[in-house]
């Protein structure tokens, strides 16, 4: 699909960098220095304006006080994982929910439901850090691209095409701790996007779920299967 400008590098796993048409850069989950799947190209991170966490397990905000300490970006969360990334001195939070939208840098970023579980596993503690999520970012060209987080399919897939009809999804088909390729198919049949990066498979020996088998189930829709470090 034409981009019209905006620049998406997958960094593995369910990390994405993307160049907004305006310059900015944005950083979706960050799980960068310590992702297995990102090359040793990508870990030094040049340069952010924004980083969007979906929810607080280790391999989505891995690395985010590191990066956040390091760049100052806009970070986005729900409140209570912002409240936890405060408490260890990350700066420029601005929690949201469900169903609101903020500008920040350049783009609209919407906050959407995943189905997932949330918690931080700190030190000996798991702390409460409110419900995983997905975003809808629209970007100044138009374009808009959905992150659904980690998440099993849900009906309300329907809602985030109704209301935002998102021209591009990244969606989760590892299997295991989210959706495999079966369930992504019936979120491609939801959502109706053109487009869909599948994501959050291949990282660990279980998360077994292969763009390919989901591209047999969705005929109709282009599957992008990435390379970390790609660009498109
Ligand atoms: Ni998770
Ligand atoms: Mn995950």
């Amino acid at each position: 699909m034409n981009l019209k400008g905006l620049k998406i590098t997958w960094l593995g796993h369910a990390t994405f960098r993307l160049e907004t048409p305006g310059g900015k850069t944005i950083l979706i989950d960050p799980w960068v220095m310590g992702n297995p799947m990102c090359p040793e190209s990508e870990k030094n991170i040049k340069k952010l304006d924004v980083m969007l966490c979906t929810h607080g397990h280790f391999d989505h905000i891995g690395d985010a006080v590191e990066i956040a300490k390091k760049h100052s970006p806009a970070v986005v969360g729900i409140p209570e994982l912002c409240g936890w990334l405060e408490k260890k001195g990350v700066k420029n939070c601005s929690g949201m929910n469900k169903g609101g939208t903020q500008t920040v840098g350049d783009v609209r970023v919407t906050m959407v439901h995943a189905d997932h579980s949330c918690g931080i596993y700190d030190g000996d503690q798991i702390v409460y850090a409110g419900e995983a999520c997905g975003y809808v970012i629209e970007f100044s060209n138009g374009v808009k691209v959905y992150h659904a987080g980690d998440t099993n399919v849900f009906g309300d897939m329907a809602i985030i095409h109704d209301l935002y009809a998102p021209d591009l999804a990244m969606i989760p088909i590892g299997d295991h701790y989210t959706m495999s390729p079966r369930e992504a198919a019936y979120a491609c049949k939801l959502l109706k996007c053109k487009t869909v990066i599948p994501m959050h498979f291949g990282t660990f020996p279980v998360l077994t779920g292969k763009p390919g088998d989901l591209q047999k189930l969705v005929p109709g829709t282009e599957i992008v299967e990435m390379k970390p470090g790609q660009t498109l």
